[in-house]
């Protein structure tokens, strides 16, 4: 399984230390970016994340912004995208197990270093429930503006 991580400026000292934590657990690993702390605008690496979830080129992205909030926003308005901000390894748990989540997003401000590889190892080994979770699921990637419950 290939994992795909990006950030903004706010959060490039963490990506660099996820990124190099999860090759030294033996994970394959696709850094998108930013390459220097520069500053960026997060729309630009979430929609290249969501991208490249999209086509297959990875399996699980990560996404990290100073709060999590706007990449992972930015990577949710991919209709293939289901990007879960979480600050502690159960919500992680639950985004695989209920929500089928393949994006991870993490606040680098507002979240520690050891939180957040507790919250990407659970990302990481928990399965899809599916069952009565696979309906709902497959509603997220084909919104409605009516009713239709
Ligand atoms: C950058 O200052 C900050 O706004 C960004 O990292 C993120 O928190 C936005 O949601």
């Amino acid at each position: 399984m290939r994992i795909a991580i990006a950030s903004d400026h706010a959060a490039f000292e963490l990506k660099a230390e996820l990124r190099d934590w999860l090759m030294e657990e033996g994970h394959e690993v696709a850094d998108l970016g930013p390459d220097t702390p520069d500053s960026v605008d997060y729309p630009d690496f979430g929609y290249r994340l969501a991208n490249v979830i999209a086509d297959g080129t990875a399996q699980r992205g990560i996404a990290l912004c100073g709060s999590g909030l706007g990449i992972s926003m930015s990577v949710n308005r991919h209709p293939a995208l289901r990007c879960a901000l979480v600050s502690e390894p159960l919500s992680a748990r639950l985004a695989r197990e209920h929500n089928d989540a393949n994006c991870l997003a993490i606040g680098a401000r507002l979240t520690g270093t050891d939180m957040a590889k507790a919250c990407v190892a659970a990302f990481l080994a928990t399965e899809f429930a599916a069952g009565r979770h696979q309906r709902r699921v497959d509603k997220l990637s084909d919104p409605q503006i009516e009713d239709r419950s």
